[in-house]
């Protein structure tokens, strides 16, 4: 099964080519989803006690399977969060499996750690972190802020000698907040109190310390964090940051903000004074597998203070002393997680090639995309804007049309492989929502999704 024979010479060059025919189709098709079925019917028994073959499974792959997958990084890929991975970051992505490096400590890793620390600090340097600043890639948003909480927590816990040790901790986010933020408080039996956001989905200063005031006492000890989010996933507002900043410091808590969509803006000179407080956060998470270009699955998560991470991180186990060096940066203490893959690479390597400025130009297309966009909604005789946009997420409606209407069309739309577009809601009405992190998106991309909802 290990041995590099004639077959497997040729089953390598199969996979290899379809990696780079993949890379290189422009666009690659939408496609579109197919019932378990479907795909049972088409693909037949493909694990079987004498396997079917490389060649078959790579076959059944490229005909069957992966056209049951939207193509996220189609250009008219514009609902939830779309992806747009650099072909430098896919190929080191493939660099990365075959390399069989193990990340999560600096014993086993530190070459790799080495680089994805260097994409860390890039990072960190956007947002205004200290120098001792740092952390870790994990799998994505949903594991980033589950992590920062924990180590928030931590603190919390240990600052209080003990005496918090048995209470169930809380934490306030805004009513923006992505859904992550509730599941981690589910996973970490912590209660989750919303703020009131703005009318456009922004968390303030004073709606956060109107909010604390009005917590019974008993809770106000609980409160150990606030979440705030630079960049919010159905409408890409970003919070007051420094106002919210304001109040975590006059309260001694916790500032994690989740910039898991919104954070690539830090690179875009034209937003970056949206985010000023930003530099004040103790934990910080981005995901460059959204809007900076970078392969599923990548979240960078930074700590103004990792050592109080590494405090709530770090497995102890008699295998794993060996690892425990003082001075070495072992990725696996700062999150949720131990065996890790390099995740962070493919990120470097395609920041390496290209250098920032490329970064900085890419988010900033993004942008004027997506206000351009705005403004073809704003002159439009059938849509019109539901909110000003801030980042690249545009929130619009179709005036008359009603939930069944959208979800219709935005079917219609999938079927015909023009672009996947799908309904969202917004204070209770159904309304329509694109995204662009795509730099090959273009306003042409933007009016056919338009002149389609005539
Ligand atoms: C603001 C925000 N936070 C967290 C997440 C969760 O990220 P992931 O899907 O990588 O877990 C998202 C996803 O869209 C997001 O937009």
């Amino acid at each position: 099964m290990h041995r590099h024979d004639a077959s497997a010479e040729v089953l390598t060059q199969a996979v290899v080519r379809y990696a780079i025919d993949r890379i290189q189709l422009d666009p690659a098709p939408l496609d579109g989803p197919r019932t378990p079925d479907e795909l049972r019917a088409m693909a037949g028994n493909t694990v079987t006690p004498g396997g079917i073959g490389g060649l078959e499974a790579l076959r059944v792959f490229g005909d069957v399977l992966a056209p049951a997958c939207i193509s996220v990084d189609h250009p008219r890929f514009l609902a939830f969060v779309p992806a747009a991975p650099t072909e430098a970051s896919i190929l080191f992505d493939l660099v990365v499996g075959a390399s069989s490096v193990y990340a999560g400590s600096w014993l086993e890793g530190g070459g790799a750690v080495f680089a994805e620390n260097e994409a860390l600090r890039w990072i960190a340097d956007l947002a205004g972190m200290p120098s001792q600043a740092g952390g870790a890639f994990v799998s994505g948003g949903t594991a980033g802020n589950l992590s920062a909480l924990i180590a928030a927590r931590w603190k919390w816990r240990h600052d209080s000698d003990g005496a918090n040790d048995r209470t169930r901790g809380l934490v306030i986010a805004s009513s923006g907040a992505h859904s992550s933020i509730v599941q981690a408080g589910l996973a970490m039996d912590v209660d989750v109190v919303s703020v009131p956001a703005d009318e456009a989905g922004r968390l303030h200063g004073a709606a956060l310390r109107t909010t604390i005031d009005e917590l019974a006492e008993p809770d106000r000890v609980r409160l150990f964090a606030v979440v705030a989010t630079s960049g919010t996933t159905n409408a890409g507002m970003i919070d007051d940051l420094a106002g919210v900043a304001d109040v975590c410091e006059e309260r001694s808590l916790w500032l994690h903000v989740d910039g898991a969509y919104g954070g690539a803006g830090l690179a875009a000179p034209s937003v970056r004074s949206l985010f000023d407080g930003i530099e004040r956060a103790d934990s910080f998470i981005v995901d460059p597998h959204k809007w900076l270009f970078a392969p599923f699955d990548c979240c960078a998560l930074l700590y103004r203070e990792p050592r109080v991470a590494r405090a709530a991180h770090t497995q102890r186990a008699a295998y794993l002393e060996v690892l425990q060096d003082d001075d070495d940066w072992n990725p696996s203490d700062y999150a949720h997680h131990l065996s890790r893959r390099a995740r962070g690479l493919p990120l470097w390597f395609s920041l390496a090639t290209h250098g920032t400025d490329a970064y900085a130009e890419a988010v900033e297309t993004t942008l004027r995309v997506a206000h351009s966009g705005a403004d073809l909604i704003r002159t439009s005789e059938h849509c019109e804007l539901v909110l000003e946009p801030e980042l690249s997420v545009v929130v619009f409606r179709r005036t008359g049309w009603d939930a069944e209407r959208y979800r219709e069309w935005s079917d219609e739309q999938l079927a015909a492989q023009e672009a996947f577009v799908v309904p969202t809601s917004w204070r209770g009405e159904t309304v329509l929502r694109y995204c662009i992190v795509n730099p090959l998106t273009t306003v042409d991309d933007i009016a056919m999704v338009i002149d389609s909802l005539r």
